[in-house]
């Protein structure tokens, strides 16, 4: 009885790691979120429980997880990207360890690179920037830590903000960005409907009003490294 949390990557099926993979071919259950791609939940075994976590509390589905690997079974907890970056793959690890199930991590390629990259677009490149910071547009507890943002020189790289783009680009704005800082939102990234519009700060969230779940935007001085990669033909990276 084990259980193992699988990043299951942003959504291209190639994009699950070789651990990953092999532990679902395995399984005797697998739970899975919403954005994980449906091809990949088709490669657990046959006769493998399948379960989609959709209505399902945070508690109810550690309590889930628990309750499968203590009846005996082999879990893999199917998680879209990488189950710690915003996957809340730490409190489904801290309930395993707290009720003493085994459990194993396993990274998956995380929208975070994977879908700028899918777009054309580095998080660092040098000479234009060094860091990158990660903000969601939906904390549990409110909203991202604003006073820490500032326009620095780092990547922006914003989860779960399609819904609040107008807002969070005015925050920005206010905290002292150039409304002419280059931006982009990609919609649906490393999949075949793939959708990515770049704007100027100022107006991306009316550019990107049309766009649909799941999005990424990305903020900074690497968004207009993206015309000149697309110059050349990109190879093993979609870019449409
Ligand atoms: C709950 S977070 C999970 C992130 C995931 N753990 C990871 O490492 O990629 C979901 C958010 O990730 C971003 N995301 C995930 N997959 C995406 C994709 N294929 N294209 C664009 N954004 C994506 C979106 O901002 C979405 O709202």
């Amino acid at each position: 009885m084990s259980v193992a949390l699988v990043g299951a990557g942003p959504g291209d099926p190639g994009l699950i790691t070789v651990r990953g993979l092999e532990l679902l071919r395995a399984c005797d259950a697998v739970v899975h979120d919403r954005l994980v791609a449906p091809e990949l939940v088709e490669e657990a075994p046959e006769g493998a429980l399948r379960i989609a976590r959709d209505g399902l509390s945070q508690e109810e589905i550690n309590e889930l997880l628990i309750a499968l690997a203590e009846d005996g079974l082999e879990v893999v907890r199917l998680k879209g990207g990488d189950p710690y970056v915003f996957g809340r793959g730490g409190e489904e690890a801290i309930a395993l360890a707290e009720a003493g199930i085994d459990f194993e991590v396993v990274p998956g390629v995380s929208a975070l690179a994977a879908v700028p990259a899918a777009a054309g677009i580095p998080l660092t490149h040098r000479g234009v920037a060094s860091q990158v910071r990660l903000l969601s547009g939906r904390l549990a507890a409110g909203d991202p830590d604003w006073e820490s943002v500032r326009p620095d020189g780092a990547t922006l790289v914003l989860f779960m903000a399609l819904d609040e783009l107008d807002r969070i680009c005015g925050e920005l704005l206010v905290r002292g960005f150039a409304p002419t800082t280059p931006a982009a939102v990609v919609s649906r990234g490393t999949l075949a409907d793939q959708e990515v519009v770049v704007a100027e700060l100022s107006v991306l969230s009316e550019a990107a009003a049309h766009l649909r779940s799941p999005a990424l935007a990305i903020v900074g001085d690497v968004v207009a490294v993206r015309e000149r990669i697309l110059a050349r033909p990109l190879v093993g990276v979609t870019a449409r």
